[in-house]
Parts: C-alpha cells; sequence; structure tokens
C-alpha cells in the first residue's frame, strides 16, 4: 500500500498543481497572455469535480423539508454594502513610498524585500514581541509584520528605488471590486462585485419566507461567485480574487441559537467525512476574538501540504444583518410567531464554506502516490510512481472507463455500446490504446473508480471485468448491471 509520508510535504502542492495542469482539472487564466494573478480556469475533469462537489452540497443542504434555494444576482444595490459593513470594515493595509510614490500592500512588500530586510524584520519582531507572544521563526515575525507594520517601516528599503525609511503609515485598502453601472463612470453608478453571497440572502428574506411560507427555524442556501481583491494570492487554489461559494444562513429563534450552532457544527464537518476526507486531516478551530457581528465563530480547516487552512466557517451572526438591512432599506425583516404572538428580528446560523475552497481541499484529500516495483525487459529491477486521486465515487469527474482487452474479436463493439449505454447515467470515458495496465494508470490518476474491461469470456456470457481503483480487485459482472453496480457504490 502507498505511503504518504514517502510524498513530501513540500513537493505535494507542486506535483498537484502538475497534474492538475496536466490531466486538465485547473488551468491559469488567460494563460496564453502570460495569466491573471489570482484567477483560475476549471479544464474538462475540473469542471465535473467542482459541479459534483457543489451538487453534493446542494442536495445535503436543500433536498429537506425546512432549506430553500436561491440564486442572487452578483451585483446588488450599494447600500447593501454599507449595512454589511463590508464599505467600512473589508479592508487590508497598504503603504507608499514617498520617494518614488510606488504603492504597496504590505504583504505583497514583504514578499519584495531581501532576505537581510526579514532577518531586520524577524529582529525588531523578537524584541518588540508582547510576553504572551512569542516570535520563535521567520512566519512568526511575517504575521507580526502584517498585524503591525508601522512598527517596521524605518528598516525597510524600498525595492522600486532603494531608498530607506521612506514609506507612509499603512493604510486601509478596501477588497471590493468597483464598478459601474450604465455608460457613466461616476460615484454615483458605483457599484460593487458581491464579496460573499450571503448579503443577497438577508435582503431576500421577507421575499423567501412569503413565497415559500416557510416557518422558523428555516434557512437559505446560496451557490455562486464572489470576488475580492485579495493581497495575499499564493498557495494555488486557496485564495484567489474570483472563486465560489456555498452559503447557508439559517435563520432561528434566538432563544435556540446555541442549539443550531452546535447542529450545523458537527452537520457540516461530517458532511466533509461523509464525501472521504480523512478526518485526520480535518479540524475545528473556535474562535476567540469575534468578529463585532459575531457571537460565536467556528472554522472547519484542512491540513493542505501547505499548513491547516480555513475551508468553512460556522457562526452565529444574531440578528446583527437582519437588522442593519431593516435599518438602511426602512423595510422591515422580521418573523411573527403565529403560535406564541411574539413578533422578533431571527438571529442567524451561517455555514459557508468555500466551493473552490473545498475543491482543492478534496483534491490535496485524493491525492496520493503509490511505488510500484517492476521488473525490466533486462530483467533488472526498478519501480515505477502510480499516482492516485482517491476521490469518493460521487465525487469522481469519471466515474468509470470502459476498455476492449484487445481491439479485435468484435470487442471495440462491445465496449462501445457499454460506454453511450452508460453514458445516459454518468460521465463515462473510452479507451482502446496502449496496454491495459497503462490505461488504468491514466485512469487512476484522474480519479477514475472503476474500470470495466471487455475480453473474450465476454464474447461468451455477457461479462466484463470491473476493476475498483482503491482495492484493485477485479469482480467478473454481467454488462446488463453494471448501470445498478455503479449507483450501488455511489450512494454508499
Ligand atoms: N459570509 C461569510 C464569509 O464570506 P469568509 O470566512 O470570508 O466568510 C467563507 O469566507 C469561505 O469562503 C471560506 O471558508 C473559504 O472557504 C472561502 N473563501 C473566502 N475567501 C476566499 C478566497 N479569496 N479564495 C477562495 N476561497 C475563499
Amino acid at each position: 500500500m502507498s505511503d504518504k509520508k514517502d510524498i513530501a510535504k513540500s513537493d505535494t502542492t507542486e506535483k498537484i498543481v502538475s497534474l492538475s495542469k496536466r490531466r486538465g482539472f485547473v488551468f491559469q487564466s488567460s494563460e496564453i497572455y502570460g495569466g491573471l494573478n489570482g484567477c483560475y480556469d476549471y479544464g474538462p475533469l475540473g469542471v465535473e469535480l467542482l459541479r459534483n462537489i457543489k451538487e453534493a452540497w446542494w442536495k445535503e443542504m436543500t433536498y429537506r423539508e425546512n432549506i430553500e434555494g436561491l440564486d442572487a444576482s452578483i451585483l446588488m444595490h450599494p447600500r447593501v454594502w454599507e449595512a454589511s459593513g463590508h464599505v467600512e470594515h473589508f479592508s487590508d493595509p497598504m503603504v507608499d513610498c514617498k520617494k518614488c510614490k510606488s504603492r504597496y500592500r504590505v504583504d505583497i512588500l514583504y514578499e519584495m524585500l531581501s532576505q537581510k530586510s526579514k532577518e531586520l524584520i524577524y529582529k525588531k519582531a523578537v524584541e518588540s514581541a508582547a510576553v504572551d507572544q512569542s516570535v520563535n521563526s521567520m512566519e512568526d515575525a511575517e504575521k507580526t509584520f502584517f498585524a503591525n507594520p508601522n512598527i517596521f517601516l524605518e528598516e525597510i528599503i524600498c525595492p522600486s528605488c532603494g531608498n530607506k525609511n521612506t514609506f507612509t503609515e499603512a493604510r486601509s485598502f478596501n477588497l471590493m471590486f468597483k464598478t459601474h453601472v450604465g455608460p457613466l463612470e461616476e460615484s454615483s453608478n458605483a457599484v460593487y462585485l458581491r464579496p460573499e453571497t450571503a448579503q443577497g440572502i438577508y435582503v431576500n428574506f421577507n421575499n423567501v419566507k412569503e413565497a415559500s411560507r416557510q416557518k422558523l427555524p428555516f434557512g437559505i442556501a446560496q451557490i455562486g461567485k464572489a470576488f475580492r481583491n485579495e493581497i495575499n494570492t499564493k498557495n494555488f487554489l486557496f485564495r484567489t480574487r474570483e472563486f465560489e461559494q456555498m452559503e447557508m444562513q439559517f435563520f432561528i429563534n434566538p432563544a435556540e441559537d446555541e442549539k443550531w450552532y452546535e447542529y450545523w457544527r458537527d452537520q457540516r464537518f461530517n458532511w466533509f467525512t461523509k464525501y472521504g476526507m480523512n478526518p485526520l486531516k480535518l479540524k475545528m478551530h473556535v474562535h476567540e476574538k469575534l468578529a463585532h457581528y459575531a457571537k460565536a465563530a467556528v472554522d472547519i480547516e484542512f491540513e493542505f501540504p501547505f499548513g491547516w487552512g480555513e475551508i468553512e466557517g460556522i457562526h452565529n451572526r444574531t440578528d446583527f444583518d437582519l437588522k442593519r438591512h431593516t435599518e438602511f432599506s426602512g423595510k422591515k425583516l422580521e418573523y411573527f410567531d403565529d403560535r406564541t404572538k411574539e413578533r422578533f428580528i431571527p438571529f442567524v446560523i451561517e455555514t459557508s464554506a468555500g466551493a473552490s475552497r473545498s475543491f482543492f481541499a478534496f483534491l490535496c484529500n485524493a491525492y496520493d502516490e503509490e511505488h510500484v516495483a517492476k521488473e525490466n525487459s533486462d530483467g533488472k529491477a526498478s519501480s515505477e510512481t502510480r499516482t492516485i486521486l482517491r476521490f469518493h465515487p460521487s465525487l469522481a469527474p469519471v466515474k468509470a472507463a470502459v476498455f476492449p482487452l484487445v481491439n479485435r474479436d468484435g470487442m471495440q463493439d462491445i465496449a462501445g455500446n457499454i460506454t453511450e449505454d452508460l453514458r445516459k447515467n454518468f460521465k463515462v470515458f473510452y479507451d482502446d490504446s496502449g496496454a491495459v495496465g497503462r490505461r488504468y494508470r491514466r485512469q487512476d490518476e484522474c480519479g477514475t473508480p472503476f474500470c470495466i474491461t471487455v475480453d473474450s469470456e465476454t464474447l461468451i456470457d455477457g461479462s466484463v471485468t470491473i476493476r475498483d481503483r482503491d482495492t484493485m480487485n477485479q469482480e467478473r459482472i454481467n454488462k446488463d448491471n453494471i448501470v445498478d453496480y455503479i449507483n450501488s457504490k455511489l450512494n454508499q
């Protein structure tokens, strides 16, 4: 079996990025023009994986009695973002060089600094660290620098003009992309690309409640694009400027907030393990420092090859959002309980996952290598690496591959007919080129869970072999039972 320890952590991200491109999971956006930083395109296999993740989430969250779906527009009234606090608070620090007028976002500036400057920052971070906050590594110093850049500015040499101590104090830079509605680029026409899907849900609270006649507690779920002009876009798909979110806002009676917060925290954690995520690579990180609107918050974190990172946040947002939109729009967003005759603003438990970030996490979780011993034609022993993406069958981009063992005796026709038949239900790949062993390897590398081979026995009794990607066991079943076989595995 494979030994994950063999895979050096530092190499794994690079291997995944390279496999993603080679097999058509993810491409750099506008690659032929040199790419656009923080933006990616999903290729033929990637788009299937992403759709399967979103489909699994959508079914889990909305195929139940008390959650409705929504697809709100990306552009919204600009007052939405004033009410939500994004215009005022959604920002990152940046600095200007007074000499050459270059402008830097603070962490990009850090990336550009020489090793010597970084060492000076480290020294200063150690000297100025509070008693309860130790600085033991360059990473700790980097974090201190991002949190409080102003104390380091006199140490820094401008990467553009080479002058020292020429930077202005750090100022806020809003992460929302701004554009204009209509032909005139006037501030009165300014709108934003939404930085989260959640606000589309809050502003539709009354509409959905009335149209669906839902009673509390009920939720509204949405999957959609979000945009953030992120300062730091490193680590492939982890932090991008355009990404997709899968968010659900659950509206509740404030008296029940703790119960529902715990319920959704556990449901969401279990969803990742249900779809094959290794529980040892998942953990909950409870926030001690809370955002101004939150009463409780927990992140579900995944251990990426470069370290732990949030893939989903579960928040008790209280009545903050509905209250703010009531205040800014003048329209009441409240609930009347027929039973108790109470009128109140519901609390919200939010589950907010990144679809693109979950995609990356599922890809990293699935990535595996096995070193297989083999004998060369000259009799010498060598080893070959088998790369496997061990996706849960429901998420796998291609569910099955069909091979004729050899291209004669009518095996191709039978395999072709099986492929067409399976295509009515699943994404299937037909392959008749090269040795069967090689064909298996190609499918392992893109995560196909089942490979079906038509051989000489098929000609006699209609049976085929089905080879399981993970166990590599082969079973013989009748070709008429393949659909049921695959369906039974998908529903496990
Ligand atoms: N409505 C709450 C909200 O948006 P968030 O923690 O800012 O909360 C939620 O984002 C999720 O969206 C994150 O857990 C992450 O999965 C995803 N996400 C946020 N920013 C992202 C980015 N720049 N690139 C990719 N995914 C991102």
